[in-house]
């Protein structure tokens, strides 16, 4: 048999992981890369995965793992970024970036009203995006479902595209952090994709790769997040945080809630459209409160202070570099959003307070009516989803409409139906359970 020149043996370092040692960094940059080079096998790389979830890993190997994988691909580089205007002049100092992930939820759509907000106020917004899988969808997605609009760009464009506008979301490249890229599809095939350290390690190596000076992390917790407990977002949030700072990105975290879906929106156009909604100075107020906080703590993060975002959104400045930013990738801000061929209406069953509209419930509906895919390669419907009529604290009527359901394909109804079965609750009112009733907190805490 020939033997090949490598340093390690995968079976070595599973074996060391799987009896709770700590793998020293030579073992994690070679498996990591080895891995990527296709040396270690996709079996042998689900066991380490497997025991890295069980078993754990320290802030020192974690740290380690996230620099293997960004050292798997490319990092972009935003330090010679200036703003294009005239009025900027020949001396313009370098623009400073933010960027914000979220840990993804229902409903989730703040990144589109977010990137043109920032970007109001000098920051350039770099914001690399992915693509829904399972219940959670995805940014490019939503922006798909506006006529003509691309989410594929050249390195050169993403760099025009900032320095004339401030503001780009678009397809993360294939070079950034390759072993990511495997690793996930892997992980979410071999039940390990709930580990928080690989889970902050996946995210991290993505962003630290892209290279924005500053990053605001949005760590959902609750029914419809990967997180479904307060401990374990807290866990997730401050390795997160620790990982961005060692690596020199100033990072921060918002803990929020993700019980109930954000806004009154899951679905592709129906989201592009709430979002263009709260750009016009209008919109759900939980849509429009954590996009306004996510602004600010993007702003503070890249030296911005003394500004109230809220105002952008109010006087249209922020709509006027939406406007910008989706005709620039081929858009059409005015296009008509598709609509569903059918339609299907939930109401309320009695009248009462509705004390809960769960966001996993509503995920997978929406998912079900087509908003979402469940392989990689499927295609989504645009218009697909579920529309609100009411959230949590609302008092409803028996027989009002609690909930809209959308899609092409009206074959999903009944699976759609059978997702929300037992997840919406109506107190009837004057009883305790309505009287006392009071929704959590959208924003949790702060993780700095
Ligand atoms: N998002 C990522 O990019 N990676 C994960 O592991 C989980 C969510």
């Amino acid at each position: 048999m020939t033997r090949t020149a490598e340093p390690f043996d995968a079976i070595e370092v599973i074996r060391a992981k799987r009896d709770r040692q700590t793998l020293t960094g030579p073992q994690i940059d070679w498996v990591v890369d080895a891995y990527t080079r296709g040396v270690v096998a996709d079996e042998q790389m689900s066991a380490l995965a497997m025991a890295i979830l069980l078993n754990g890993m320290d802030r020192a190997e974690i740290a380690r793992w996230t620099h293997a994988m960004i050292a798997s691909g490319e990092r972009m580089d935003f330090s010679g970024l200036r703003a294009a205007s005239a009025s900027a002049g020949p001396d313009a100092g370098p623009k400073p970036t933010a960027d914000k992930h979220s840990t993804g939820g229902v409903g989730d759509k703040i990144t589109l009203p977010l990137a043109p907000l920032v970007a109001v106020y000098g920051v350039a917004v770099p914001q690399l995006s992915g693509r829904g899988l399972g219940h959670t969808g995805g940014t490019l997605d939503k922006l798909e479902a506006i006529p003509g609009w691309q989410a594929e760009l050249s390195n050169a464009a993403l760099m025009d595209q900032l320095s004339e506008i401030g503001a780009v979301i678009c397809a993360a490249g294939a070079g950034l952090a390759p072993a990511d890229k495997k690793l996930y599809a892997l992980r979410d095939v071999t039940g390990t994709v709930e580990a928080i350290e690989l889970i902050a390690s996946s995210i991290m190596s993505k962003k630290i790769a892209e290279g924005t000076g500053t990053l605001v992390l949005d760590v959902k917790c609750g029914s419809g997040a990967f997180m479904k407990t307060e401990p374990m977002a807290r866990e997730l949030a401050r390795t997160m945080v620790d990982l961005g700072r060692d690596a020199g990105v100033n990072t921060s975290a918002l803990l929020t809630d993700m019980d109930t879906p954000l806004g009154l929106t899951a679905g592709n156009a129906l989201e592009v459209a709430e979002s263009v909604e709260v750009l016009a100075g209008g919109g759900p107020a939980d849509v429009v409160q954590l996009t306004v906080e996510l602004a600010r703590a993007m702003l503070a993060g890249a030296g911005v202070t003394g500004v109230d975002p809220a105002e952008a959104l109010s006087d249209g400045r922020a709509m006027d570099v939406w406007r910008r930013m989706i005709s620039a990738q081929g858009g059409d801000p005015d296009a008509p959003m598709a609509t569903a061929r059918e339609s299907h209406v939930i109401t309320a069953p009695e009248s009462g307070v509705l004390t809960r509209l769960d966001a996993m419930a509503v995920g997978l509906a929406a998912w079900r009516l087509g908003a979402g895919r469940a392989r990689k390669e499927d295609p989504v419907q645009a218009a697909a989803g579920v529309r609100m009529h009411a959230k949590p604290g609302d008092t409803v009527r028996a027989g009002q409409p609690l909930l809209t359901l959308y899609t092409d394909t009206p074959e999903q109804f009944d699976r759609a139906q059978a997702a929300l079965e037992g997840g919406f609750e109506v107190a009837a009112e004057g009883t305790p359970a309505a009287e006392g009733f009071a929704p959590r907190p959208l924003i949790i805490d702060r993780i700095d």
